[in-house]
């Protein structure tokens, strides 16, 4: 049960004193969007390379943007150390997954709500994690979308059936209020952009999102 803050709620004039702050989290979530794929621009390849020598926790890219085939190995050679590109977007997912594993990264994909999980069953061998979104992308705040549990559920099952060491990710809308359901369904790790930052106490917000899926783990 991992849980990784999205810095999109973040200060992003104090990004190092931000990443500072979610050092208890197991990753810090980095959303990437071009104004193309989701209707918001938020940074890219160069901010990315700097968090990188300054986060005391791994980078988790979530790259919401068009042509990932051409623009995701980048970020896995600036040392990101998960990246996530969409199914939606890309041209050739197996060879992108594949791509991004040689050059050292955890292999992540990502579907919006309205794209169903099974046509991509046969991907799991060359991926490390799938990303199921709880909100349409592009904006933090939103309201968590409890009727793509039963995709986290369909996908737990995939996993299971093909028995590799694949991680199960949520995001948007992630918080004390929505997380167990997550976990239940089937969740390992966990975005949470406004549920952490948008608390005075950072780690202490980490902390009780932690607390309640350490129960819950699925078995
Ligand atoms: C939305 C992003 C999320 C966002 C989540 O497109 O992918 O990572 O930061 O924010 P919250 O947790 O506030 O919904
Ligand atoms: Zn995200």
């Amino acid at each position: 049960m991992q849980i990784s803050p999205s810095i999109l709620s973040a200060d992003f004039a104090n990004l190092q004193a931000e990443l500072e702050a979610i050092r208890t989290a197991d990753w810090a979530h980095v959303d990437v969007m071009d104004n193309h794929f989701v209707p918001n621009l938020t940074l890219g390849l160069p901010v990315v390379e700097s968090l990188r020598k300054v986060s005391p926790v791994p980078l988790d890219c979530h790259l919401m943007i068009d042509d990932p085939d051409r623009w995701a190995p980048a970020y896995a050679e600036a040392g990101a150390e998960s990246v996530t590109f969409h199914i939606e977007a890309a041209a050739d997912p197996r060879g992108l997954a594949r791509t991004l594993r040689g050059l050292g990264a955890r292999a992540g994909m990502a579907i919006k709500p309205r794209t169903p999980w099974e046509p991509y069953e046969d991907l799991l061998p060359d991926l490390d994690m799938v990303l199921v979104m709880t909100v349409e992308p592009g904006f933090g705040g939103q309201s968590f979308m409890a009727d793509q549990m039963p995709k986290v559920r369909a996908l737990r099952e995939s996993v299971k059936r093909f028995g590799g060491e694949v991680w199960i990710q949520v995001d948007g809308g992630v918080s004390a209020e929505t997380i167990e359901q997550c976990a239940e369904a089937g969740a390992d790790v966990f975005v949470a952009g406004s549920a952490v930052y948008g608390k005075d106490d950072v780690p202490g917000a980490i902390a009780e999102l932690r607390a309640l899926v350490a129960a819950r783990a699925h078995p």
